[in-house]
């Protein structure tokens, strides 16, 4: 009842407002006259919130079969009430966020006034403790405090890798590629500086304390922390928009082109820094189980004016006006020093202008190749078979390097010796078995001379789910330099190396001996055999019956890393956020 006293009380002015609920607005096209009716009472009162109260008036409609037009009319008691209910609860809410907003500005400005006010605090390191000892986080040498003893004061450098802000207390993560650290920054003014205050992730710090054994109940990297009593931030970082939170996450996917873009800072994530690391463990097992076989490292060339596997995946570029490529594979190269060096190996960047929005395709990659001299084909598979085992023996028998495979890959398991071996008719036919059987790209059962696919190739190994040595390919599908089976001439001495997750993860095959059949292979490959004299002379100064093959390192490590794609098996994997589509 008040309400409507209190408009009728506020109903003095002689304005009138029009409100018409059939054609009337509740919007800025309308302003309450005759010809401009709001639609609504509750719209007419907020607009006349703060002038003087005008007499209400809404349109009704003639009565049916009268010969009067509309009339004018003042609202009805409930009407009034409702409306001036809903105006009341609207001007509570406004009230309520004006409040807050206040409040917002209130508090914005008292952290302005801290973040001023912190700037007054120095901090300063104690002379009276002992000389802080410089120590990387991977240090476990160092004694550790507990009740009964000081532990030693160190000082180590490194970055925010997390963050956790108690009222008197504040936990930095730590880390500095090396390990992690619990850095506890307690009591005094440690928490209250200005850096203290605007501590973000991957902010650059120096902190100087005792490194003690963690509380009994607490959880920390290696069962320690550091009781910080001094420390300077050497580099900010941003804690606003352009927070690394803000820019990667561990939840994107790593095809995402925002992730590519801003790869430098997914590096410095837990998974991207151990996939990198493990890599390093990965290429040193090859280079030291080469170095036990006595198969020597050498160094060839990336800028080449020869292909290796096919012209349609070479990267072009202009040597002095000549055509020159970024080397595909540097077997070639390989071939031509068996003679002085013996078995030769390297690890080496290859190039491929290919589809590169695969799982397994990057347009740079690191190539592990090997030539070994006066072998067999079989001698070469059993070489292939060797080295992939000794590889994943060294780096499972490495402490760290095993860590990282079970952080990133708990499942991983050596394969069990010997590997599978498969020829590739047999692959033709047991995809053919499959039900449904496992069709070509062109949606049709496999035939022999058919190139078996990713998709296929895939699914077959995960089927199979061991390493395959797939061998015997056709002429017509594989490279022009590889050897042809004498008991079998439709089919090369070859062989891929398949890994379930993976699919191929090698590449090998028996060279060709023969100088006139060499020379007729560019021919019918469309080669102009000149450019290649170097390679072709192999075969008139002492040709040799001679194989090799090439690991991809990158695919190797997404198999034992547990990997989805080869691109997160790479520093970048590409400019940035573009791959060839
Ligand atoms: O099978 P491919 O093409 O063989 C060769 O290049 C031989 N000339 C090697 C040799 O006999 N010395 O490549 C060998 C391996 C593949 O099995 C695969 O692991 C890797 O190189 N590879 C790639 N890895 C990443 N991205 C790509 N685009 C790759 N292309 C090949
Ligand atoms: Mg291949």
């Amino acid at each position: 009842m008040a309400a409507v006293q209190e408009l009728a009380e506020r109903t003095k002015s002689d304005a009138k407002c029009y409100i018409d609920p059939a054609v009337g607005k509740d919007d800025e096209t309308a302003d309450g006259s005759e010809a401009k009716p709001f639609q609504s009472l509750y719209h007419a009162l907020l607009e006349n919130l703060d002038k003087p109260a005008p007499t209400y008036l809404i349109r009704v409609a003639p009565k049916e079969g009268s010969s009067n037009g509309p009339t004018w009319e003042e609202p009805a008691k409930a009407a009034v009430k409702k409306a001036i209910g809903r105006v009341d609860a609207y001007k509570k809410k406004l009230a309520k966020n004006q409040q807050a907003a206040n409040k917002e500005k209130e508090e914005q400005q008292q952290r302005l006034k801290n973040l001023e006010d912190a700037k007054k605090i120095v901090l300063k390191e104690d002379p009276s403790l002992p000389a802080a000892v410089r120590i990387k986080l991977n240090n476990k040498s160092v004694e550790l405090g507990d009740e009964t003893k000081k532990g030693t004061r160190v000082k180590v450098f490194g970055r925010i890798h997390h963050l956790t802000i108690q009222k008197n207390t504040t936990f930095i993560r730590l880390k500095d590629g090396y390990g992690f650290l619990q850095c506890v920054l307690q009591g005094g003014d440690l928490t209250k500086t200005y850096d203290a205050l605007t501590f973000a992730l991957e902010t650059s710090i120096v902190l100087y304390g005792e490194l003690r054994k963690v509380p009994e109940g607490a959880k920390a990297p290696d069962g320690r922390e550091l009781q910080v009593d001094y420390y300077k931030v050497l580099g900010a970082a941003p804690s606003d928009l352009d927070a690394i939170t803000n820019k990667v996450s561990r939840q994107s996917d790593p095809w995402e082109a925002a992730m590519l873009d801003n790869r430098h800072l997914v590096l410095r994530g837990e998974t991207a820094s151990s996939v990198m690391k493990l890599r390093e463990f990965v290429e040193l097992a090859f280079i030291d189980t080469y170095r036990e076989m006595q198969i020597t490292k050498v160094s060839p060339p990336a800028m080449v004016q020869t292909q290796v596997e096919g012209g349609s995946t070479l990267f072009k570029y202009d040597y002095y006006g000549e055509e020159a490529y970024l080397t595909q594979s540097s077997q070639l190269y390989l071939e031509t020093v068996i003679p002085s060096l013996g078995d030769v190996y390297c690890i080496e960047k290859s190039f491929r202008a290919e589809r590169s929005l695969t799982r397994r395709h990057l347009a740079e990659y690191a190539h592990v190749e090997a030539e070994l001299d006066f072998i067999e084909f079989d001698d070469l598979l059993q070489h292939i078979e060797e080295i992939i085992s000794r590889v994943v023996d060294k780096v499972l028998a490495d402490e760290k390097a095993s860590e990282y495979i079970k952080l990133l890959n708990p499942e991983f398991k050596k394969p069990s010796r010997p590997f599978m071996r498969m020829k590739y008719e047999e692959a033709i036919e047991w995809l053919n078995k499959q039900d449904p059987p496992i069709l070509n790209e062109e949606g049709n059962p496999h035939v022999f001379g058919d190139d078996i696919a990713e998709a296929a190739e895939r699914r077959m190994t995960d089927i199979i789910n061991r390493p395959i040595l797939l061998t015997h390919f056709p002429v017509e599908i594989k490279a022009f330099y590889m050897k042809k089976d004498p008991n079998d001439l439709r089919v090369t001495e070859s062989v891929d190396v398949l890994m379930p997750g993976v699919g191929e993860i090698v590449g090998g095959s028996m060279r060709m001996e023969d100088w006139d059949e060499l020379i007729a292979a560019y021919k019918k490959n469309d080669i102009g055999h000149e450019a290649y004299y170097w390679y072709t002379d192999q075969r008139k100064y002492g040709t040799s019956p001679h194989g090799g093959y090439g690991l991809g390192l990158e695919r190797f490590l997404a198999w034992m890393a547990g990997q989805h794609t080869v691109r997160t098996c790479t520093l970048y994997p590409r400019f940035m956020g573009r791959c060839k589509p």
